[in-house]
Parts: structure tokens; sequence; C-alpha cells
């Protein structure tokens, strides 16, 4: 028996979302979450003929502790998206309360659980989970994880459409990092298949996949950011960690991980300057992270100078995240 739960499930994230892991035959219960409009979600979803249970809760009659019991695993696309002209981490004095609650959550009712962060700002976001995850004693490194799914998405996308290869899922491009700008690393040139990416085209190539969540935000409009492609993400993140956790070997995933509790993460850490996040190809089995890979020795030179703009700009975001969890920890 596999639940799953979605926190935000009537949003714009959270509605693809939820219809994608309804229709996934690897769920036998799932549970959304949201402050409005669930259980019209539920209903509809609930039509759908697949095996997965479906029920919406609100927050009145205990609806977060009743979708959180019993879960195995947590996607969490809650909070506000970007307006035209933000950065996400302009998004992070509304989303990081939000977070932080519906994670003490988690804590109480099913701290064992596999957790997917996709709110906004990851970068910072994260780090919050973990520490609320620690202050409640329940913290296992293995099985938090930040989504940047989106960014191999799109470096996968992107790149397909320079080399002219019709099916962007056969390029496998290692993006590592953090969730937002140029804290975003893809490492073209450890590409399976490898590219070959004419010069004059590398550098604009490289901008698109680090700020293509702002073409979305340009084109919706101000009507919000990327929903349906970081469902698509968002799910097939989710699927990762569940058919890994059914046994099947050999899946690897970049995702946002806290590198001193993953196994493989002490090598990281020191290559990121002490750094304690940093997204970076997961091998995923049961109980979550198996290993932490290190790719970062064997970037090319161009690709090692983006990394240490990263990793500037995530030295500010984790710190940031850590510091709001500490300083609300005593209210959660
Ligand atoms: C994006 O990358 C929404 O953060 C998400 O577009």
């Amino acid at each position: 028996m596999v639940k799953a739960a979605v926190l935000g499930a009537a949003g714009g994230i959270g509605q693809p979302l939820s219809l994608l892991l309804k229709a996934s035959p690897l769920i036998d219960e799932l549970a959304l979450y949201d402050v409005v409009n669930t259980p019209g979600v539920a209903a509809d979803l609930s039509h759908i003929a697949s095996p997965a249970v479906t029920t919406g809760y609100l927050p009145k009659d205990d609806g977060l502790q009743k979708t959180l019991e019993g879960c195995d695993i947590v996607v969490i696309p809650a909070g506000l998206p970007r307006k035209p002209g933000m950065t996400r981490d302009e998004l992070f004095t509304k989303n990081a309360g939000i977070v932080a609650a519906l994670i003490t959550g988690v804590a109480k009712w099913c701290p064992k659980a596999y957790v997917l962060v996709i709110s906004n700002p990851v970068n910072s976001t994260v780090p919050i989970a973990a520490e609320v995850l620690k202050a409640h004693n329940v913290f296992d490194a293995r099985k938090l994880f930040g989504v940047t799914t989106l960014d191999v998405v799109r470096a996968s996308t992107f790149t397909a459409e320079l080399t002219g290869e019709k099916d962007p899922r056969k390029l496998t491009i290692p993006v590592v990092g953090g969730h937002s700008g140029d804290t975003i690393v893809p490492l073209l040139s450890l590409a399976t298949p490898s590219v070959s990416i004419p010069d004059d085209k590398i550098e604009a190539l490289i901008k698109r996949i680090q700020f293509g969540g702002d073409e979305v935000v340009k084109a919706k409009d101000g009507a919000g950011s990327a929903t349906l492609s970081m469902a698509y993400a968002g799910y097939r993140f989710a699927e990762a960690v569940l058919k890994a956790d059914k046994g099947e070997t050999g899946i690897v995933e970049p995702s946002f991980v806290y590198l001193p509790g993953v196994p493989g993460g002490d090598e990281i850490l020191k290559a990121v300057g002490g750094l304690e996040y940093f997204a970076v190809p997961i091998e995923l089995g049961p109980g979550g992270v198996v290993k932490a890979t290190n790719p970062l020795g064997k970037a090319s030179d161009a690709e090692k100078k983006l990394l240490e703009v990263a990793i500037a700009g995530l030295k500010g975001n984790i710190s940031k995240g850590v510091e709001f969890a500490q300083a609300s920890s005593a209210k959660l």
C-alpha cells in the first residue's frame, strides 16, 4: 500500500500533479490538501479509473492531519507563484511560513515519509524543511528532496532543440547547484550521449536553462509561473522515488539534498566550499538516497566558473532558510 499526499493540491501545479499521481499505478491512496477547493479537485479526480482512492481535505476538521497520517510520500507545491519581474527569492516572505507549517505536520503525522519540496524558493525552503524536521528529531536527509527535475527536463529539451535530437528524453544532462537563475548549473560537457554545441550558441543555451522559468512567467503575463511542466517534473521525480522504493535499481535523478546526511555527501560538501545543500545526481533506492554522486571534478573549466557563481548565490539562500526556521522553531 502506498499513500501519497499533495500539499497545495488545488493550485496551478497541484492540480496537474495530482492528476498524474492519480493516474499512476504506483499509488493506492491519494490525499489532497489545500486551503480551498480540495474536495472538488478530489471528487473530480476520483472518477478516473485507477487504483488510487482519492480524498480531499481543507484545514478545518484536522484536515492536514487526516491528509498526512499514514503517508509514504508527500509532494509540496504549496505557496504563491512568481509574477513577471520577480525572482524566486522574492517569494520567501510568503512561502517560508507555509512550508514550515506544512513540514511541522509531516514531522508529527508521517515522519518517515519521503518529502519532495517544490515550493519556491527551493534553495531556501529545503533548508527550512530540514530544520523543522531536525527540531522534531525526525530528520532523515535521505528522504528529503528539493525537486530540481524541471531544470533537468529543460536542459534536455532546449539542448535537443539545438542538436536536432527528436526525442529529448534520450539526452541525459546533469544539472547541479540549486533551483534559481545562476545557481542552476547544467553540465553540458557531461551529457550522455555527448553533445556538440557550437561555441556561439552555448552561452545562450546555458542562460536559457538557468532562466527558463522566466520565459514562462513572462509568457503567462501575470498569471503565474510554470505549472504544467513543473507538475510533469514533480511527477517524474515522485515516480523515480517510488520505483526505487519498490526495489528498481539504477535510478539516478538530480535533486537538491542535505549533503552531510546522505551517503557520498561529504566528498561533495568539500568540493562546494562547505555548502550543506546542493543538487547533484542522486542514486535512489529503498529508503531514499543511496548515494549522492559527484560529477563536479569532471566539469569543464567554463562550468567550474559557473559553479563558483552558483556556490556564492546558494550560500545566502541557504542561510536565509536556516535562520528563518531556527527563529520560528519555538512557534512550530
Ligand atoms: C520553474 O522553474 C516554477 O520554479 C519553477 O519554473
